[in-house]
């Protein structure tokens, strides 16, 4: 037998109510309910780091969170931090370093560095290496996905804080 709520939430700015079922994930709320489908599914059980959104500013794998645990909330996700004219300038840095190549890990590592250079536009690359450790990637060997984080930091030191 099937449990069911309605949820309210913000995602991406825009206000939603739905019903779900009590046991899914807001990965596959996400995806399936929203069509928001650049958060991308994994390992399913919180070690890829590609299902990575932001929950209230804080990165937060959505494999691991319930759609129900997130009403009332803010989700943003990697279409939330993109712009409809022009690529982001965490975006720009990524494509200059090439820190992407099936681009499958992309939407996890761009979420969880968005929140690491909005709350520390200063961090150096021991820091960066650290909080991106529990995002994997197959391609690219992690070397230009530090360096795109590094060179995007300059964005976030702007009055008001992130650009996204
Ligand atoms: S799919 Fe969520 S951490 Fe891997
Ligand atoms: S670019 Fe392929 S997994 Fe990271």
């Amino acid at each position: 037998m099937s449990d069911r709520r309605t949820i309210k939430l913000t995602v991406n700015g825009q206000d939603y109510e739905r019903e779900t079922e009590t046991r899914t994930t807001l990965v596959d709320f996400l995806r399936h309910e929203l069509d928001l489908t650049g958060t991308h599914v994994g390992c399913e059980h919180g070690v890829c780091g590609a299902c990575t959104v932001l929950v209230d500013g804080a990165a937060v794998r959505s494999c691991l969170m319930l759609a129900v645990q997130a009403d009332g909330r803010q989700v943003t996700t990697v279409e939330g931090l993109s712009h409809d004219d022009d690529l982001t300038p965490l975006q720009k840095s990524f494509r200059k370093h090439h820190a992407l190549q099936c681009g499958f890990c992309t939407p996890g590592m761009i979420t969880t560095a968005h929140a690491l250079l909005s709350e520390e536009p200063d961090c150096d690359a021991d820091r960066v290496r650290e909080v991106l450790s529990g995002n994997i990637c197959r391609c690219t060997g992690y070397i230009s996905i530090v360096e795109a984080v590094l060179d995007a930091r300059s964005a976030y030191r702007k009055p008001g804080g992130g650009p996204a």
